[in-house]
């Protein structure tokens, strides 16, 4: 059997529910579990929460609750939510449950038999709310380094003999490439080991929860040494089977918890084990809330699902399409090695630039092409190897990107094929191929839809569900594993093709509060009439250019209003016309236009419009487009 790929996220604390930081991690490995099964990697993915402690017991009193109802409730919410963020975790262990407890105390017991564990006294200041021991001399003006409030613990305990490890770290580290990621964060924890590395206190006394100390009841293990425990016991260990699935292959975490414990302890006791230590142990940075880490403690928190439903309302797109839309920013927001202040503006802007723009535009553009200029079916032909080519690039770029677990990069690659998409579709400019009867122009079809196959399966680790939808449009069944992304035989020539519905709405900018109520006004003077004769200069101060329509899109709420984007030369302008009446977005796009083109801007339903088409009126007050007799380059003025 080959061994699972194992990845895991930190078990969170369930003193408080999943917020957009601690949910971060877990999707990021979602993204990366999701790829490698794609890729046809058996894969275990393990999540979970970590409900021992002294933290816990003090959250449970606050709240008048027994610690058990306390760490059920709060982890059935981890499930919910995890599950709400469509989180396909293959396994969820609870530090609670009797899996985890056996492994723990087997695993004091193996330690503790080959010598690395002893009995001593321990004194010195111990952090409840980041469960760590301190001495006196790391104390700052007499708080944990953290600030945290310490108390002082003068207790017979036992103890790991974690300074035998440090030259045996040292050179595991050395000697193994990739093993602590990235690469700042490894010379961090070298350092770290190079100060000493003194034995670690490893029990409590029993306050009534905890694991206790196999053979000792008066004893519970410290909540660290059992919760890194947890990576193992999810393989089954000790049971045989385990090393199927162990050693696991990713570690990740944010940086708080990387150097002192998942980089040193843990590998330290895996090693007193004799155990395999994982191939990749690696830390992100945090998402900033203002100037503070988000945590539940600072009271600045967002939650997912509330910022899911924020979308909804801004845009009005569908509920899975938010829920992608807030994976969306965890990917490309990831703190891979500073930290990232995370704002609802910055959610707002990946939305409206990455996924209703470059995404939806692509979307559009091409199905309603393939509707107006090759009968909305898949044409027949071959893709340009241009295209291909594309396609190809933006694989290994993304492979790449994904193999160094940089999720952000490997986000900013599927996005890449769409911006190559909407560049191609300017520079192919299908619409001049049909006036000319252009024999490349299925060609060009296939190649825009192919672009969006091999989109399809390069968002869907990241947006599952918008993967989904896409495939539906194209009317597929969803592309089966990756190698099918650079293929050109991954869409049914003749199949007939779904009609473009905007995944993403743009979300427009707030409407302005409504102003208070005025006296009655005067009827608005009418518009005058325009002079008898102006003389030729009036007539010059107008700017008319031949413009070409790329994209077309209704307004929300308006049923009057389309807006445009119209190339006037190597130029781009944004216009908004009341035109909708007469011209579905389809009819437009490719269409040549007027355009006057130095008209001051306005906003328009909060749409800013840098021009005007011209067009006749018709007898109900209708717009007749006016459009040069014959194709002039765009750009070309008009008198
Ligand atoms: N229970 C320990 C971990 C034990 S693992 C054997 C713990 N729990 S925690 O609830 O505090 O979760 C910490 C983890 O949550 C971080 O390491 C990170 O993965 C994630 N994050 C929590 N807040 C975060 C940010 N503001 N930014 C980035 N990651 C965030 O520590």
């Amino acid at each position: 059997m080959p061994k699972r790929f194992y990845i895991t996220t930190p078990i969170y604390y369930v003193n408080s529910v999943p917020h957009v930081g601690t949910t971060l991690t877990t999707v990021i490995c979602d993204i990366i579990a999701r790829y490698r099964k794609m890729r046809g990697d058996e894969v275990k993915f393990l999540t979970g929460t970590d409900e021992n402690g002294l933290k816990i017991m003090e959250a449970a009193e606050k709240q008048g609750l027994a610690p058990q109802a306390l760490v059920d409730k709060i982890s059935q919410q981890f499930v919910e939510i995890f599950g709400a963020m469509n989180v396909a975790y293959d396994d969820f262990i609870r530090t609670t449950e009797p899996r985890h407890i056996r492994a723990a105390q087997e695993f004091f017991r193996v330690l503790k038999e080959k010598g690395h564990i002893y009995l001593g006294t321990y004194e010195g200041w111990y952090d409840v709310s980041t469960e760590t021991f301190f001495k006196e001399a790391d104390l700052v003006d007499g708080k944990s380094p953290d600030g945290n409030d310490v108390t002082w613990v003068s207790e017979e305990n036992y103890f790991f003999r974690l300074s035998a490890f440090e030259q045996p770290l040292l050179d595991y580290i050395e000697n193994t490439p990739g093993f602590l990621q990235p690469e700042t964060r490894k010379n961090e924890v070298v350092s770290f080991i190079k100060q000493g590395l003194r034995d670690m206190c490893i029990t409590r006394s029993n306050p009534g929860w905890g694991i206790p100390v196999p053979g000792d009841n008066s004893r519970v293990i410290y909540v660290w040494f059992d919760a890194l425990i947890n990576y193992i016991a999810g393989t089954g260990w000790p049971d045989a089977g385990y090393e199927n699935i162990w050693p696991a292959d990713v570690h990740y975490m944010a940086k708080e918890i990387f150097t002192r414990f998942h980089a040193t302890l843990w590998p330290a006791m895996l090693m007193g084990m004799e155990l395999p230590l994982p191939k990749t142990v690696i830390a992100h940075g945090w998402f900033n809330f203002g100037d503070t880490k988000m945590s539940k403690s600072k009271g600045n928190v967002i939650a997912p699902l509330e910022l899911a439903a924020e979308i909804v309302e801004k845009s009005g797109c569908a509920h899975p399409q938010s829920v992608d839309a807030v994976r969306w920013s965890l990917a490309t927001l990831l703190p891979y090695e500073g930290d990232t202040n995370f704002t609802r503006e910055e959610v707002d802007k990946r939305y409206n630039v990455d996924l209703a723009n470059d995404l939806g535009n692509a979307l559009n553009r091409t199905l309603s092409m393939a509707h107006k200029f090759v009968g909305g079916v898949v044409p027949d032909v071959a893709p340009e190897p241009e295209a291909i080519e594309a396609i190809r690039q933006v694989k290994i770029a993304f492979e790449q990107a994904m193999q160094d677990f940089r999720i952000h990069q490997a986000a900013d690659s599927a996005l890449s094929v769409v911006r190559f998409l909407n560049k191609y579709i300017d520079t192919r400019a299908p619409w001049n191929l049909a006036k000319n009867n252009d024999p490349a122009l299925p060609a060009v079809l296939r190649s825009m839809l192919q672009c969006l196959r091999a989109t399809e399966a390069l968002i869907r680790p990241i947006m599952p569900w918008t993967a989904d939808a896409l495939a539906e449009q194209l009317n597929h069944l969803p592309l089966a594993g990756w190698d099918g992304l650079d293929q050109t035989n991954t869409l049914l020539a003749g199949t007939k093709l779904g009609e473009p519905k905007p995944l993403f709405p743009r979300m427009e900018p707030p409407k302005p509060a409504p102003k208070p109520e005025k006296p009655a006004q005067p009827a608005k003077p009418k518009a005058p009439e325009p002079p008898a004769e102006i003389a030729i200069d009036d007539f010059m101060k107008i700017k008319l250019r031949v413009g070409r329509v790329l994209e077309a899109e209704p307004i929300q709420g308006s049923d009057k209003l389309l807006k445009l984007q119209v190339m006037i030369g190597e130029e781009k302008r944004q216009i908004v016309a009341g035109i909708k009446a007469n011209y579905t977005p389809v009819d437009l796009i490719g269409r040549q236009v007027i355009v006057l083109a130095n008209l001051k801007p306005v906003t328009l339903r909060g749409v800013e419009s840098q021009g005007m088409l011209l067009a006749a009126t018709d007898e109900n007050g209708g717009a007749i487009l006016l459009q040069p007799d014959r194709e002039a380059p765009e750009g070309t003025g008009v008198k």
